[in-house]
C-alpha cells in the first residue's frame, strides 16, 4: 500500500503549468507593485480563485497551524485577511500577532510567500469587510467578532518554476523604509 502511494504520488506531474516570461532585470522596487502585476497576470490567465492563500500562524504552545482564507486588498499597508476575532486564528493572533500568507498560482508555476507582523485594522474598516460580505454570510456572525488584519511583511519571496528546473527565487527585504532584492 506504501509502495503503491509512493509511485502514484511520484508518476504525478509537477510543475506542469506555464510560466509567464519574467524581467529580473526589470523589478520594481516593492513587493507590493510586483505582486499586483502577478495577481493580475493570475486574474487574466484565469487561475482558479487566485486570491485564496494559506494563512500560517503559530500557537500558544510554538505550533504553527494554517488554513486557507481569502485575501481581501493589498496596499502599501499589506496583505488584508478577515475572520473572527474568537476563532482559534484570531486567538493566536491576539497572542502572537504575527503570520505568514502563501499563494500557489498552478496554472503560472507561481508561488508567492508573505511574512511579517499582523496588525488589527481598524473597526470601521472591519465592518466595512463585513458590509460586503453577502448576507448568507453576514448572518452567520457576530458584527463585533468579524476582524480585518493585514500582514505587514518584512519578506516576500516570489517563485517561478519551470519544468526543466531552472526555477527563480526573487526575494524582497525589508530594509529600513525601503526594501532589499536578493534576485
Ligand atoms: C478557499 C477558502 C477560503 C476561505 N476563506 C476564509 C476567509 O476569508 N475567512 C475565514 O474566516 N475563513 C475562510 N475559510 C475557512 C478557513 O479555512 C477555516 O476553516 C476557518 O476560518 C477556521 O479556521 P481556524 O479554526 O484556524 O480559525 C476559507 C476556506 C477555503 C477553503
Amino acid at each position: 500500500m506504501a509502495n503503491h502511494t509512493r509511485a502514484m504520488l511520484r508518476n504525478l506531474p509537477s510543475l506542469a503549468g506555464d510560466a509567464p516570461a519574467l524581467d529580473r532585470d526589470a523589478l520594481p522596487e516593492d513587493p507590493v507593485t510586483l505582486f499586483l502585476d502577478w495577481l493580475g497576470v493570475a486574474v487574466r490567465q484565469g487561475v482558479p480563485e487566485p486570491h485564496a492563500m494559506t494563512l500560517s500562524t503559530v500557537d500558544a504552545e510554538g505550533i504553527p497551524d494554517a488554513r486557507a482564507l481569502l485575501l481581501k486588498d493589498v496596499d502599501v499597508r499589506g496583505w488584508a485577511f478577515a475572520s473572527e476575532a474568537s476563532s482559534p486564528k484570531g486567538r493566536q493572533l491576539r497572542d502572537r500577532p504575527a503570520a505568514a500568507l502563501s499563494f500557489w498560482w498552478q496554472p503560472l508555476v507561481r508561488a508567492v510567500r508573505v511574512r511579517g507582523a499582523v496588525i488589527e485594522a481598524s473597526r470601521e474598516e472591519s465592518e466595512a469587510d463585513l458590509r460586503e460580505r453577502g448576507e448568507e454570510a453576514r448572518r452567520r456572525v457576530d458584527a463585533d467578532d468579524w476582524t480585518l488584519w493585514r500582514v505587514r511583511p518584512t519578506r516576500v519571496e516570489f517563485w517561478q518554476g519551470s519544468s526543466d528546473r531552472a526555477h527563480h527565487r526573487i526575494e524582497y527585504l525589508a530594509d529600513g523604509d525601503g526594501w532589499r532584492i536578493r534576485a
